[in-house]
């Protein structure tokens, strides 16, 4: 069984604090994804996993054995860590055929021949590349490529598989695919996974849980839908999906319990239910999902909202629909539309629940 724990784990390099305080542990079988922007620490925790960095402080365990503990000086060199990791840069041997690429662990582990056949076939037949076994690298796409990258990894049998970035080399249509035959992967093997990834899409669709990073510390870490639904600030609403942020001022005393009104430059109002208890006069930013906003015809109000008339600012045919990038005191939005419509102007309609409450203005000034 194999659950890792990482504890306190911090890694600098120079006066670069790559990562901080960063605190996980991942249940045995579970996918945790590492989400974050480039150069927040997710390689640098994912190499002090694998043994490559040797980190600044911290400690981590998988099941009792100890990988890294600063406190007693203890550094299992890679060799000696059971990770099976997979690059972005999937590294084929060029010359080997597809067999023995997956051999080559096997070799290094001095496993014998009988058994190596045994496992090398086991290992391509999960990555359902069996077929292309006496093929060359530059015989193969990309996506399969990257299978066999991956085959080479699960053939030694790691307790822990730590992926940087698998599917970034892949075009769009060729990634989707990638997407959906690793999520049925991981449900056929239960192996213990942590995968690092920019593309909140990815993180969305494979994970049990999230972990979101900023700036070397975690941000946030819950399950897909938490975390899309409860972002804990401003940060974690951006990365995740699209979000439209509306800053403004706290108006006067709230309306009822729960309810308060935002200005926005301008003078519109906005009204939303929240536990939240900013000052009056603070300002504030509301963050609402595209699908939450309404366009509503003119003059017409919607149940339990507030409707704010915003200036268009473009638009574009996506295929089925129309995005409209919009103004709204000062704030851009976006918002998709299946109804043409050349107006300079529309009304939209914000629910007075579902929108959350941040302190400050936004850190973003176009979404
Ligand atoms: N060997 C190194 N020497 C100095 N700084 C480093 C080194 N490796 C990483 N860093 C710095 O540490 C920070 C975290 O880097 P890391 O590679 O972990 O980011 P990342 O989240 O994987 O980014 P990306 O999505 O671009 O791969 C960055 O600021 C990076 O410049
Ligand atoms: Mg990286």
């Amino acid at each position: 069984m194999a659950e890792l724990r990482i504890e306190n784990l911090a890694k600098t390099f120079g006066a670069v604090r790559a990562v901080e305080d960063f605190d996980l542990t991942v249940a045995d079988g579970e996918f945790v994804t590492l989400l974050g922007p480039s150069g927040c620490g997710k390689s640098t925790t994912l190499g002090a996993i694998a043994g490559l960095e040797a980190p600044t402080s911290g400690r981590i365990t998988v099941g009792r054995t100890v990988y890294f503990d600063a406190s007693c000086g203890i550094f299992l060199p890679p060799e000696a860590r059971n990770c099976g990791l997979v690059f972005q840069s999937y590294a084929l041997w060029p010359h080997m055929r597809v067999r023995d690429n997956v051999a080559f662990p096997l070799s290094l582990r001095r496993v014998g021949k009988a058994e190596r056949t045994r496992r090398i076939e086991e290992a391509l037949a999960l990555v359902e590349m069996e077929r292309y076994a006496d093929r060359y690298p530059h015989e193969l796409s990309g996506g399969q490529q990257q299978r066999v990258a991956l085959a080479r990894t699960l053939v030694y049998r790691p307790e822990i598989l730590l992926l940087d970035e698998p599917l970034s080399n892949l075009d769009a249509k060729l990634r989707d695919r990638a997407r959906t035959w690793l999520a049925e992967l991981r449900t056929r093997l239960g192996l213990t996974t942590i995968y690092v990834t920019h593309d909140q899409v990815e993180a969305l669709a494979l994970s049990d849980r999230i972990v979101v990073m900023n700036g070397g510390r975690i941000a946030q870490i819950g399950a897909p839908q938490e975390i899309y639904e409860h972002p804990a600030d401003g940060f974690v609403a951006d990365f995740i999906g699209t979000t439209n942020f509306l800053t403004g001022v706290v108006a006067g005393a709230p309306v009822t319990a729960g309810e308060i009104a935002v200005t926005l430059p301008g003078g519109q109002h906005v009204r939303l239910l929240t536990d939240k208890r900013p000052d009056s006069g603070a300002t504030v930013t509301l963050a609402f999902r595209p699908e939450q906003m309404r366009i509503v015809a003119e003059g017409q109000g919607g149940p339990d909202g507030s409707v704010v008339r915003a200036r268009v600012t473009s638009r574009s045919y996506v295929g089925g629909r129309w995005q409209l990038a919009l103004d709204l005191g000062g704030s851009a939005l976006r918002i998709d539309t299946e109804e043409p419509t050349n107006a300079p102007e529309l009304d939209l309609w914000l629910p007075i629940s579902g929108g959350i409450l941040f302190p400050g203005p936004s850190h973003v000034s176009s979404p």
